[in-house]
């Protein structure tokens, strides 16, 4: 039996046969969720990336506010000194992550966080129920199906007048160093094996086929690029179509 096997119940199939050592294996787990660790994998740039992403909360309009899967680092905890007393929402379909997650926000005595185990491509959410969706480096783990129905279900929970916000890999970085440095491309996507398909990716247009069916139309209003156009923070608007 291959060692991933034992991760197999109840997740996603490319979640424990490929990220198995990342996201569900205990000692590991317990070794990314620290801070310099965080930060190398995402070359120094994770305080940049953090803060944008809270720039856009910050900003966010009205209603509820959907964390779609956990993550590394300190992005829960900020949301929930963020929110005050406000409710929030995270799911993730890792229990291990959901639990590091509810300690982290234990020392927050006064947030309102809603933790529950959720695969990101079939929600158990009503339609409209949230003004924010936030993904943060989600995307270009998945295989392409599921995250075209991540991104329909993302679009499906978050009502016109609201925004999807999402932090990630940038479209193919053929400048970049570390593109250009076949050692460290081969590498990167060994580690990331959908990221060289996530990198040709289209989300707008993925919205927006979904838009049509959803009756909502989608616009990207914001990006901003880090670390050279390595890395992208996105706001799509969510609209009634006119
Ligand atoms: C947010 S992503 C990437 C996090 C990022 N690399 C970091 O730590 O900064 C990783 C999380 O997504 C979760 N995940 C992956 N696929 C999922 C799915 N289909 N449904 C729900 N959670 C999923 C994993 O369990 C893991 O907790």
């Amino acid at each position: 039996m291959n060692f991933w096997h034992r991760f197999a119940t109840a997740t996603p199939d490319y979640l424990a046969r490929h990220y198995w050592w990342a996201y569900l294996w205990p000692p590991t787990v317990w070794l990314f969720d620290h801070q310099p660790i965080i930060n190398a994998i995402l070359f120094g740039q994770y305080r940049r990336l953090l803060d944008q992403a809270l720039h856009h909360l910050e900003q966010r309009p009205p209603g509820r506010l959907l964390q779609l899967t956990c993550v590394y680092g300190e992005l829960t905890e900020k949301i929930a000194v963020l929110q005050r007393d406000q409710p929030f929402f995270v799911c993730d379909v890792a229990p291990i992550q959901l639990a590091y997650a509810r300690k982290k926000l234990g020392g927050h005595r006064q947030h309102k966080a809603h933790l529950a185990r959720m695969n990101a491509e079939s929600l158990a959410f009503g339609s409209d129920r949230f003004s924010t969706v936030l993904i943060f480096f989600l995307l270009h783990e998945m295989p392409a199906a599921a995250r075209e129905r991540t991104l329909h279900e993302a679009l499906r929970v978050t009502q016109p007048g609201g925004q999807i916000i999402v932090v990630e890999y940038a479209p193919q970085p053929v400048h970049h160093f570390l593109y250009r440095f076949s050692l460290a491309r081969r590498l990167l996507t060994r580690l990331e094996p959908f990221l060289a398909d996530f990198w040709r990716f289209d989300i707008l247009n993925c919205l927006q086929t979904h838009a049509v069916q959803d009756g909502k139309s989608i616009e990207c209003t914001q990006v901003r690029y880090f670390f050279k156009r390595f890395y992208r923070v996105e706001v799509y608007a969510v609209r009634t179509p006119r």
